[in-house]
């Protein structure tokens, strides 16, 4: 009897050694995502921003005409992009380097996904949302944009390019065309 009693106080003192373990790890994971929400503004549910799919080509910031990189009254950039089946418009962007750039993208028919080979820039364009990034690019040189949400047969066709300027050479494209892409 004292034998089995003794064993059953080990088993105890195990599981309860195992239970501070996993609070204090699910505690961590609290701290972790409170400071990640509050010190990184990682508020995704408070910046939704929506749009039409089907009225995309009609009007609004995602027509045509002002697809592209838009160069704001503050010297910054801001590249609108559509997804679609199975290309992106424009398919091939132009930034400049050393200036912050805002990526404002959506997609026109199915979720499509939006990533910057060699960078961490990856969003989801999920068609009804507006998905926005923010970066900035040390070094020009060219990088390709793979889609990376199956988005159905033509998926594995579906990528773009971004090419990044030396700013100056930036200016000069800007100044000659009001959405510089670098579309041939
Ligand atoms: Cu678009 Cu895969």
């Amino acid at each position: 009897m004292t034998h089995l009693s003794t064993s059953d106080n080990g088993a105890d003192r195990v599981e309860h050694r195992w239970a501070t373990v996993s609070v204090v790890i699910l505690v961590l994971l609290v701290v972790v995502a409170t400071f990640a929400a509050l010190y990184h503004g990682a508020i995704p549910q408070s910046r939704v921003e929506t749009v039409d799919p089907r009225t995309l080509h009609l009007g609004g910031e995602f027509i045509e005409s002002n697809l592209g990189s838009a160069v704001e009254p503050d010297g910054a950039v801001t590249v609108r992009a559509i997804g679609q089946q199975y290309s992106f418009t424009p398919s091939c962007i132009v930034v400049p380097t050393d200036t912050p750039v805002t990526f404002r993208a959506t997609s026109a028919d199915v979720v499509h996904g939006f990533l910057i080979d060699g960078t961490n820039i990856n969003l989801m364009l999920v068609p009804g949302y507006v998905s926005s990034l923010g970066a900035r690019f040390d070094t020009p040189g060219e990088r390709l944009m793979p889609c990376h949400e199956f988005c159905s047969v033509g998926h594995e066709g579906m990528w773009g390019r971004i090419k990044i300027v030396e700013k100056a050479a930036f200016a000069r494209m800007a100044a000659e065309r009001r959405r510089p892409s670098c579309v041939e």
